[in-house]
């Protein structure tokens, strides 16, 4: 991993990427702190200095929808806190769809942000990172892009996107001394999941962040968070088409 400490959390005013933007400056990292809402990226800036320091943490307004932003918005972040070495995606939505709900503009909104929004970034970081031959490039996606399940068709669309665009960066920047490694979550306890049914082996976002550190520390290029799902994912993989469309999961 580069010698600068220096990091870009998007989605960092809650959940999982606040949690993974405190887990850096644990480690030393600086980070800038990107999402839409300032008061709640302020809540997470200041758990961090006074954890770890002033100046430790910097806030930056970002709607990952506004595709043009990210060529200005990381040189004014390299400006104000020197090289980047590292950057998380960590924004996304998840939008609620009925079983028999059909809804383009539901579907569109995901993407935008869980796709879309995520290429409209690591394009412009994996320009930077492969000129310098280094730097380090998570993207938490998630288990449910794994297999297309009836719950969230475009949420599970959008995370095979995902894993599949990060991937090929990890393939095309292997050779250039830049580490990709993808996050697959299970079911972590924020925002996004709260009040959903039938979660289990649910995992707090300080638990979750633990790990995806962890698996970037060790250079993984692919890590079911906890570890335990990428056996259940296994499992999803090897059903058979036949048997998974009469199955109700
Ligand atoms: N929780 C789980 O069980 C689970 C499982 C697998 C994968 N994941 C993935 O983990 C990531 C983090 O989710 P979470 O569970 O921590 O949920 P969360 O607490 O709702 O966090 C979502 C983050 O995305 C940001 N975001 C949403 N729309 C945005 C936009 N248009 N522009 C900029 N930022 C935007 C939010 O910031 P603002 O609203 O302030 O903009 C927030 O910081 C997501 O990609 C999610 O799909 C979560």
């Amino acid at each position: 991993m580069s010698s600068s400490k220096n990091a870009i959390v998007v989605g960092a005013s809650s959940g999982i990427g606040a949690a993974f933007a405190r887990t850096l400056a644990s480690q030393g990292y600086r980070v800038a702190l990107l999402a839409r809402r300032i008061p709640e990226l302020e809540k997470v800036q200041r758990g961090i200095e006074t954890g770890w320091g002033e100046g430790r943490a910097r806030v930056y307004e970002n709607d990952v929808c506004d595709y043009e932003a990210p060529p200005a918005l990381l040189a004014k972040i390299e400006e104000d806190m020197g090289k980047v070495s590292l950057f998380c995606y960590a924004a996304g939505v998840m939008a609620e769809v009925g079983k028999d709900e059909y809804d383009f503009a539901k579907d569109k909104k995901v993407l935008d942000v869980n796709l879309t929004g995520a290429m409209a970034w690591l394009d412009e970081v994996a320009t930077r990172f492969q000129a310098r031959g280094e730097g380090t490039i998570v993207g938490i996606s998630s288990i449910a892009g794994d297999r297309g399940r009836r719950a969230f068709p475009s949420y599970h669309a959008a995370k095979a996107g995902l894993s599949t665009f990060l991937e090929s960066l990890r393939n095309r920047l292997f050779q250039h001394g830049v580490q990709v490694t993808t996050i697959k979550p299970g079911f972590i306890d924020t925002p996004m999941t709260r009040g959903m049914d039938g979660l289990f082996w649910l995992k707090t976002a300080d638990e979750a962040a633990q790990m995806i550190w962890k698996a970037v520390r060790r250079g993984r290029s692919t890590a079911y968070v906890p570890a335990r799902w990428g056996l259940v994912s296994l499992v999803i993989r090897s059903i058979p088409s036949l048997l998974f469309k009469r199955l109700d999961i």
